[in-house]
């Protein structure tokens, strides 16, 4: 396994659409490994694989688990809470039904680092894809999980979070981010 450069706005390659996978195999294992291993090191809860300059339909997400455990009272004991890592990789994504109630959540981008944003977006989807064996999927996901995997499926289509905000609040991210970047 290998970290990847991670591609970072106004990167071109981030506006490229991204094309379906033929087929899964070991070269696409190995690059789901890389990516999730980026990810991870980032560190970030999805990574699409267009942000590494690969323009194909694979995403990979990890919301990880924190478990927290309990002394004899009963207290949660913070210091020893863990992550548990559990990975989910998603090759050739397809969003079949959407729920018409909508969630908003604060997110943000390993693309568009340390900038943050309220996006409205289905708050449960129906979704079709290819795990990592190849094996198809078909699941009906809410929550963060759901949140998440409509932020990384707008990559593949060369869509931003901040692409979801006003023109007055991308401008203003825009601008702090070259800022930043300047300052180093
Ligand atoms: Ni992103």
């Amino acid at each position: 396994m290998a970290l990847r450069e991670i591609l970072v706005v106004p990167h071109p390659v981030l506006k490229q659409v991204s094309q379906p996978v033929e087929q899964v195999d070991d070269e696409l294992r190995a690059l789901m490994d890389d990516m999730l291993e980026t990810m991870y090191d980032a560190p970030g809860i999805g990574l699409a694989a267009i942000q590494v300059g690969v323009p194909e339909r694979i995403l990979v997400i990890d919301l990880q688990r924190r478990i927290t455990p309990v002394d004899d009272e009963g207290n949660e004991v913070e210091d020893e809470a863990r992550d548990i890592r559990e990975p989910q990789y998603f090759v050739n994504p397809e969003i079949v039904w959407e729920s018409e109630e909508y969630g908003v959540y604060n997110e943000g981008c390993l693309s568009v680092p340390e900038m943050y944003g309220d996006v409205e977006r289905p708050a449960r989807v129906r979704v079709k894809w290819l795990g990592y064996d190849g094996a198809a999927h078909e699941e009906e996901l809410d929550g963060l999980l759901a949140t998440c995997l409509q932020h990384e499926m707008d990559h593949l289509d060369g869509i931003l979070f901040v692409d979801h905000l006003s023109k007055l609040k991308r401008d203003m991210i825009m601008k702090k981010l070259t800022k930043a970047r300047k300052g180093k």
